[in-house]
């Protein structure tokens, strides 16, 4: 019998611990220039961060959601349009739309990436179609190649949802260099985090970039003269300080998030599904989703053993109370409803120690129910 030991589902702690005398000194800089709104920060950390993705630009916003809504607005996607992505997001890919006046089309997910199923894209085409937000969902890219021959046969603007895969690669660039323009979110639990709230939309188109840095800001070219209605949604000085400390060490943690998916997969595969990641992608692992029959319960006997998990996503989009008026219904996404039910997000991030990972593969071995699920 193992003693028992906490294994929490992310530990921020562990992570800042080491850096933080560099975080303590950035924020005094902010504090001391005062410069909070918009502040040199904010420049410079969008600078490390286009050069980092490789895009001539990256315009910082509040979130991520504000990041897809305003790349949405700045391709002028709006009313009356329609806007293609994966029934299994998080939710706030729905809602960036719905928050643009466009009307979200959902298409069901590859159930070997879990990322939009090419074919159910094309299929979900109409004439109103403009754009479409592949989402590289738990950190790995989605089938760019698939999806970008489908919106330049329908002329559509490719928006991509980045805020799961910070430094991932698609043939060897950057998730976020691989459409028009790219959301990220520095949710504090992302694998580039900040220190609260915060958000990234990079692009190397030169008129989206200058329109979204006045949608941002209320508009304004010069103080207190505004060319169009904007909104309030800038990248805190703060925030961009302490993200810029982060920055050069995200390469890092991303190598050894993979490096405990290995060990997670060499322990754990055939017992229940593990992630598998598609020739040609690069992936980092924002999330480690097994899949198995037995969830709830699994779920269970690992929170008696005191290791924390998390079910992303429970409910699918498409049947979630927020999007009734979509008007779809159960058994309109069957790949992405099937792993609702069946899917568990292990313990994981970059500070997770081999002794960690041997107590949960442990105790999901303990916990029985044999080889419940080959990987497909
Ligand atoms: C796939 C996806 N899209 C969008 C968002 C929205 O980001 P934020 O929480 O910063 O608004 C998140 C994360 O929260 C996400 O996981």
């Amino acid at each position: 019998m193992i003693a028992t030991m906490h294994v929490p589902f992310v530990d921020l702690r562990a992570q800042h611990a080491p850096l933080a005398h560099d975080l303590d000194l950035a924020i005094r800089g902010v504090v001391d220039r005062g410069d909070f709104i918009l502040g040199a920060a904010v420049e410079r950390f969008e600078a490390e961060y286009a050069a980092f993705i490789g895009t001539r630009h990256a315009i910082g916003v509040g979130t991520g959601f504000d990041a897809i809504e305003l790349a949405l607005r700045a391709f002028g996607v709006g009313r009356g349009d329609e806007v293609v992505t994966a029934a299994n997001t998080f939710i706030a890919t729905v809602m960036a739309i719905i928050a643009v006046g466009a009307r979200p089309v959902l298409a069901d997910m590859d159930p070997v990436t879990y990322a939009i199923d090419p074919a159910a894209l094309a299929a979900a085409i109409t004439p109103r179609t403009r754009a479409v937000i592949p989402v590289h969902l738990f950190g790995q890219p989605a089938d760019m190649e698939a999806v970008s021959a489908v919106a330049q046969r329908h002329n559509l603007v490719v928006i991509e949802d980045a805020a799961q895969a910070h430094g991932a690669r698609w043939q060897g660039k950057r998730a976020g260099s691989l459409g028009h323009a790219a959301a990220f979110s520095f949710y504090p639990s992302k694998n580039l985090g900040a220190l609260g709230d915060g958000g990234m939309i990079t692009t190397d188109d030169d008129e989206a970039a200058a329109s979204l840095r006045l949608l941002r800001n209320y508009g304004q070219r010069v103080k207190y003269h505004h060319a169009v209605p904007g909104t309030n949604s800038r990248l805190d000085t703060l925030q961009a300080a302490a993200l810029s400390i982060k920055l050069p060490h995200l390469d890092g943690w991303n190598a050894a998030r993979r490096r405990h998916a290995g060990a997670y997969a060499s322990r754990l595969g055939g017992r229940v599904r593990t992630p598998v990641a598609a020739p040609g992608r690069e992936h980092v692992y924002h999330l480690y989703v097994i899949e198995t029959g037995e969830r709830d319960a699994l779920q269970q006997r690992l929170r008696a053993r005191q290791i924390d998990t998390g079910i992303h996503y429970p409910v699918p989009n498409h049947l979630q109370d927020a999007c009734a008026t979509l008007g779809y219904k159960a058994g309109d996404f069957p790949a992405t409803e099937a792993a609702a039910g069946r899917m568990l997000s292990l313990p994981m991030f970059a500070e997770l120690t081999e002794e960690q990972i041997d107590y949960v593969c442990d105790a999901i071995g303990d916990a029985g129910g044999g080889r419940t699920a080959p990987n497909r």
